[in-house]
């Protein structure tokens, strides 16, 4: 579905970069993850394929047609939904209000379906109590939680994710990673997680390390 066709990025040193002629593939109903050390590029080469930056050589591709071609602004809307490490909920919203205003949004199929909204926060144990609460007032998981019943709610197909279990207990890491397989396979979208740990990579799919400016297929 999504597919880099020798993708390169730096910062400001062209003879630096932090990638190079990266070719990569990420199907629909699978899902992925890129470990990494700190500081290798992996939350920029999350930004390239969420369509908030722009490669400096080489080109992403959407079902073959270029990022570039679809509209930055288009894509972001239509066919990526992120989440990101500080889970960037609207903040002086509900988590029943900020699902409805992100449905609304991107002119999802389940635009204005409270119940639907609902039914996804309740799978993820924000239940009646804590649903039109103010998100500041919910805990860093729960928070995470909604933000990624946001992902679900929308129709976008590309799932991405910067550290979703970066400040999570364990009960907390299992039960986000088991959400993100069951995007990918019971919703067959395509899920892109950005990790430090060994164990939440090896929960997903496919596993790639980030190192000396290449993706390796691990595994
Ligand atoms: N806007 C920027 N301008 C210049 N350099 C940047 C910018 N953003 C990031 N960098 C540098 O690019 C490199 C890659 O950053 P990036 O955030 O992609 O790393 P990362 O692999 O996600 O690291 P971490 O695991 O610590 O989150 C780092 O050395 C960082 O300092
Ligand atoms: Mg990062």
């Amino acid at each position: 579905m999504l597919k880099t066709q020798d993708l390169s990025y730096w910062y400001q040193n062209a003879n630096q970069p932090l990638f190079k002629n990266v070719n990569l593939e990420f199907e629909e109903g699978e899902s992925y993850a890129i470990l990494g050390h700190s500081g290798t590029g992996k939350t920029t080469f999350l930004s390239l394929i969420a369509g908030l930056d722009t490669p400096k050589d080489g080109a992403i591709l959407l079902q073959d047609q270029s990022l570039k071609k679809i509209g930055l602004t288009n894509y972001r809307r239509k066919h990526v939904a992120i989440v990101f490490q500080a889970y960037n909920l609207f903040t002086y919203m509900s988590p029943l209000n900020n699902l409805l205003t992100a449905m609304a949004i991107t002119e999802s199929k389940h635009a204005g379906d409270r119940e639907y909204a609902t039914q996804v926060l309740r799978d993820l144990g924000i239940g009646e109590d804590l649903i039109t609460r103010n998100v500041q007032h919910l805990s860093g998981g729960q928070q995470q939680r909604v933000a990624i019943a946001r992902t679900m709610v929308c129709d976008a197909r590309l799932v991405v994710a910067d550290e979703p279990t970066g400040n999570l207990d364990e009960d907390n890491t299992q039960a986000v990673i088991t959400q993100f397989q069951s995007i990918a396979h019971d919703q067959k979208k395509c899920v892109v997680i950005v990790t430090h740990e060994l164990d939440v990579a090896a929960m997903c799919d496919h596993q790639y390390r980030l190192e000396n400016r290449q993706f390796t297929k691990l595994a």
